[in-house]
């Protein structure tokens, strides 16, 4: 699997603490079916990240990985809370995309208005990107109105991992659960994600996810959704 939302990088955000948690976060998640993973800090307008800071960490970390004997392909982006200007910082390279590409990777506050959700997408479209929703799960304003029209006006969706290894009545219960499942049955999703932050709160769920995925998706649709598209985020290319 291709995970495009990760919080690996040590010292920058909420995520790893220092070098060794980012290792064991890879490793973590390498073990679990992982080949790919793009480390994406948080990015807010008042907090923002340096890029070059990013760079030479993930390079540490790559260095740390591979003496380790971890079998993985790292880049680098952000993740993004949507701001009007946003895109401004996108042309500027203060924020980074995903793999140095045209997709952004893009979070809003949890009851964000989806007249702003669609404004973003239609912003960030216009001005050249491809805007990536992160953890769609978890927004309102999707739950409220679907997946429908945000992708028919441009947006690509990434559901997360964890919801699907939840179990049980609980999990049918579950709203984020449920969004998750529903999304990829109608075929919503075009990326996973962990969202791994740290080993103890948030660490990478993927393994359950994998087992959901093989037994409820058709296999084509599947290839896509767990590296396929992701692939054609390297190749800087839309996803048809
Ligand atoms: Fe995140």
């Amino acid at each position: 699997m291709f995970d495009i939302h990760s919080h690996i990088i040590y010292h920058i955000d909420d995520g790893a603490r220092d070098i060794e948690e980012s290792v064991e976060l890879i490793r973590s998640d390498t073990r679990q079916g992982v080949t790919d993973i793009i480390a994406t800090p948080h990015y807010y307008v008042q907090y923002p990240t340096d890029p070059k800071r990013i760079n030479e960490k993930l390079l540490d970390i790559k260095q740390a990985v591979s003496k380790e004997g971890i079998e993985v392909n790292l880049y680098t982006g952000n993740e993004v809370l949507y701001f009007d200007s946003m895109t401004e910082r996108l042309k500027s390279g203060e924020i980074l995309t995903l793999c140095g590409s045209k997709y952004t990777l893009i979070e809003f506050y949890p009851l964000e208005s989806y007249t702003t959700i669609m404004k973003c997408i239609r912003n960030v479209r216009q001005a050249g990107y491809r805007p990536v929703i992160a953890h769609a799960e978890r927004f309102k304003g999707l739950q409220d109105n679907g997946l429908s029209e945000v992708i028919s006006q441009g947006a690509y969706i990434q559901l997360s991992t964890e919801p699907l290894t939840r179990r049980g009545l609980g999990a049918m219960l579950d709203r984020e659960t449920v969004f998750v499942r529903n999304a990829l049955k109608k075929r919503q999703g075009h990326f996973l994600g962990t969202d791994m932050h740290r080993t103890d709160t948030r660490p990478p769920k993927v393994e359950g996810a994998l087992n959901w995925i093989q037994k409820n998706l058709d296999p084509e649709y599947a290839e896509k959704v767990l590296s396929g598209n992701a692939r054609r985020i390297v190749e800087d290319v839309e996803i048809n």
